[in-house]
């Protein structure tokens, strides 16, 4: 986190207290500067050289009192925080400072915890508008394509760079990252850099077509290529022509389908199923996938000649966990977006909320972090969000296998005959079972689908017949 050292100025003629004061945040930071003056007028002296952060000052004071001091900060747009303090618990002289701009009001006699909170608010602000400066610096030397994708950690810079160099070739890109890091969002931002940017973008995700139908999805069919082929189809491929290709969970095509892309992506050429004529093709592919793919190649689930055919270009998107100076920025950016939408009133997230986050692994990256703001903004009674009950609740249903919840006893009155039962109890139980596989593996199947013991296609199949599988873009 971002921690400089802050410049405090307080305002007070009770010298006692000031004294007081100053000792008591000295204590507590030591890397503070603090200076002190005792009315308005020396304060404004002090803070024409724009070196002070945050002004702590008294209300009531001779020569220029609290409100005075800032109405002029407020008139020449000096660009501190100030923290008001007063003895009179005047509620109607608080809501005037604030309109004229008081980040936050005290009321004397207070303890050095409220304080702190209203500190620790000051200097978050702050981190986040500075990050933000440097952010929107940063995306103006990028440019174009990139201003979807936040983040400043240095990990960050480096896909940034990445990103371009990758968008001025044709080279095949592999996108390798944990479920919800960015790989789509970096698979189109490459795609919009590029010059084939204006052509099409089209996705296929692997894992989420049916093996059987893949080829033709792939491939596309003529009439009657098979059982079923009513219509021509133009497959993924073809749609691509010109433009770029992206090949979603890639490591989820099966060992059968491998062989077949890679020649398609090496020669450019694409048969549609029931046809014997060859359709030359311009396409380029960015591929992307959330598995271990050099272990896979290792078991044998993953051809090693289609690896380095696709990985001429990898890019590899780290988890939000091991960046999480980006966290701040990242809510910044989620109550912006969504915030107008769903509760304006919202303007930030309290420091304690903020540490939550800071301290939460987030198994599901960027995504995870993307619906609890969402959830957040939608519950919050304030306009802060104060902290997240629902922060793990996704996880609920991450323990092991053998910890899975036992299936309930159904809700049978046993009036039916035996295998009507015994098949109504099977059916509650298959879909408790393969909600909770999914779920903890965040919905991708090949995973869940391996830990059960099924096969692919019988997860999927038993999966949508329970209609549990959302559909993606
Ligand atoms: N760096 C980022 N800045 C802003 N939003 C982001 C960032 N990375 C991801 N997101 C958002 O998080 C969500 C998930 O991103 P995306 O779909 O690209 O992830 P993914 O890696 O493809 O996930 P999966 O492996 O589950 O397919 C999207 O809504 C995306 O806009
Ligand atoms: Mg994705």
């Amino acid at each position: 986190m971002i921690e400089d050292t802050k410049r405090i100025l307080l305002v007070d003629d009770e010298e006692v207290f000031v004294e007081q004061l100053r000792e008591a945040l000295t204590h507590a930071h030591p890397d503070f500067e603090i200076d002190t003056v005792s009315d308005g007028i020396q304060a404004l002296e002090k803070l024409g050289g724009g070196e002070f952060d945050i002004v702590i000052t008294d209300m009531r004071m001779p020569r220029m009192d609290g409100l005075g001091l800032l109405k002029e900060i407020h008139s020449r747009q000096l660009s501190v925080y100030v923290v008001v303090v007063t003895a009179f618990g005047n509620v109607s002289l608080a809501v005037e400072a604030m309109r004229y701009g008081a980040y936050d009001f005290l009321e004397k006699p207070f303890n050095m915890d409220t304080l702190e909170i209203a500190l620790a608010k000051i200097i978050r602000q702050q981190e986040i508008l500075k990050e933000n400066i440097e952010l929107k610096g940063q995306i103006r030397q990028y440019g174009e394509g990139l201003d979807q994708i936040v983040g400043a950690h240095p990990r960050m810079q480096r896909i940034y760079e990445q990103i371009i160099t990758a968008a001025d070739t044709d080279l095949t890109v592999l996108i390798l990252g944990e479920t919800g890091t960015g790989k789509e969002l970096v698979a189109r931002s490459i795609h919009h850099r590029s010059t084939r940017r204006g052509r099409p973008f089209v996705t296929i995700n692997c894992a989420a077509v049916p093996e059987n139908l893949l080829e033709s999805e792939f491939f596309g069919h003529e009439k009657g290529a098979f059982t079923g082929a009513l219509t021509q189809r133009i497959g993924k491929f073809e749609k691509a022509n010109t433009g770029t290709l992206f090949l979603d969970e890639i490591g989820d095509i099966p060992l059968t389908l491998q062989a077949k892309i890679l020649r398609v992506v090496q020669d450019g050429k694409i048969t549609r199923l029931g046809s014997n004529r060859e359709i030359d093709l311009d396409f380029r592919v960015v591929c992307a996938t959330n598995r271990p793919i050099q272990a896979m190649i290792r078991e044998k689930l993953f051809r090693e000649d289609l690896f380095y055919r696709i990985s001429v270009f990898p890019i590899t998107i780290p988890p939000l966990r091991e960046r999480t100076e980006d966290i701040p920025l990242l809510v910044n950016h989620f109550i912006l977006k969504y915030g107008k939408r769903l509760n304006p009133k919202v303007k930030g997230v309290s420091p304690a909320g903020m540490d939550q986050l800071m301290h939460y692994p987030w198994p599901g990256n960027i995504r995870e972090l993307e619906n609890i703001v969402q959830r957040s903004l939608v519950s919050a009674p304030g306009d802060t969000i104060e902290g997240f009950p629902f922060l793990g609740a996704a996880l609920q249903n991450s323990a092991p296998a053998e910890a899975l919840p036992r299936a309930a006893e159904p809700d049978l009155s046993y009036d039916a005959p035996y295998h009507e039962l015994k098949d109504r109890i099977l059916d509650q139980f298959e879909k408790k079972y393969l909600k909770t596989l999914l779920e903890k593996h965040h919905g991708v199947i090949a995973e869940a689908a391996r830990e059960s013991g099924l096969n692919y296609k019988t997860f999927y199949l038993k999966a949508e017949h329970h209609n549990l599988l959302h559909k993606r873009r």
